[in-house]
């Protein structure tokens, strides 16, 4: 009869080959009764053999696992991709529709403007240069708006951001969108905010996600109002947006921040907005949550850590 320990440079060399990644390795079972072997033996060596073969298929299976996940994020950067190309056709049409409000208000002054000479009514003259000048600076919000865009999608690299300018430059573009489909806007922003440290084309991206959200919520619905307030906590700035909508129901709260979650049409949502805006807030160090209910409509509330002073 002998030990187990007699068995000892078997088992040193099973555990080194499971150490080396030689997860094929398997312990000569002894036979009950052959000599010199103690009864138990056998049943300790199947086991750790047993043992080694688990292992093996775990990590058959976690290699699997590992080219499926790869494939998955592969696939997510290319969905990423094409969200970003529909929030450019987002914002192509929100130009569109910014730079025609102006332009038809210099157009109906330009059409009057001979029966206003022959007139030689003036005062009248004067107001309506007045109001196509008012015009031509709303467009050339529109235009410097979209610059700034455009530059910060080339430079993407973080930088000083005021929230505040940040928040009424991503309504420039649909501030007509808004008001044609009779939907309010209320500003309540914070004087004196800290900076916060990120990229502008991103955090411009989640506030333009959680707007269109709101504008496509209460679109439609009687006293339909979209708030946009910043306030300071300590270490952190907050942007809330608020509407008037329907809110989102209780077992839904989780579901609307996964991949591909929507309600709506296909040509009106992918169902990646906020699963987008969610990294991206990770990324900037900050979370992106829905309120509790709080009657009426939705409210989100972004949260950046703040730049220390
Ligand atoms: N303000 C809101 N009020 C009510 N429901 C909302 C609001 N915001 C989001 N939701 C719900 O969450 C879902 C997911 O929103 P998300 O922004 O991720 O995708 P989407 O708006 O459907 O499509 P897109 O990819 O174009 O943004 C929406 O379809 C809607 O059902
Ligand atoms: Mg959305």
């Amino acid at each position: 009869m002998t030990h187990v320990a007699d068995r000892y440079d078997e088992l040193l060399s099973l555990i080194h080959a499971l150490a080396s990644g030689d997860l094929a390795f398997r312990l000569r079972v002894p036979k009950a009764g052959e000599p010199g072997v103690h009864d138990d033996l056998e049943a300790v060596f199947l086991g750790l053999n047993m043992l080694a073969e688990e292992l093996e298929a775990t990590t058959v299976r976690r290699d699997a696992y590992q080219t499926a996940l790869d494939e998955l994020q592969r696939t997510q950067a290319q969905l990423v991709q094409s969200a970003k190309l529909a929030a450019l056709g987002e914002l192509a049409a929100g130009v569109g529709h910014e730079m025609n409000q102006p332009l038809q208000v210099i157009c109906n002054h330009i059409e009057e403007l001979p029966h206003l000479v022959e007139e030689r009514d003036h005062e009248e003259i004067l107001r309506s240069a007045d109001e196509m000048q008012d015009a031509v600076g709303r467009a050339s919000e529109v235009i410097r708006q979209l610059r700034t865009f455009a530059r910060d999608a080339v430079r993407s690299e973080r930088e000083h951001i005021d929230v505040g300018a940040m928040v009424h430059d991503s309504l420039v573009l649909f501030r007509e969108d808004l008001r044609v489909r009779g939907i309010e806007v209320i500003l309540d922003l914070a004087d004196d905010l800290p900076p916060i440290h990120g990229n502008p084309i991103e955090v411009q991206q989640v506030i333009t996600n959680l707007v269109l959200n709101a504008r496509d919520a209460v679109t439609g619905r009687e006293n339909a109002t979209i708030t946009l307030r910043t306030s300071v906590e300590p270490g952190a700035v907050l942007i809330d947006i608020q509407d008037t909508g329907p809110g989102v129901l209780p077992e839904l709260r989780k579901q609307i921040f996964n991949p591909f979650f929507t309600s709506k049409s296909e040509e009106n949502g992918t169902g990646l907005g906020l699963t987008i805006s969610e990294q991206i807030m990770r990324r900037h160090g900050g979370t992106l949550t829905l309120r509790n209910n709080e009657p009426p409509g939705a409210h989100f509330t972004l949260r950046f850590p703040a730049e220390a002073p």
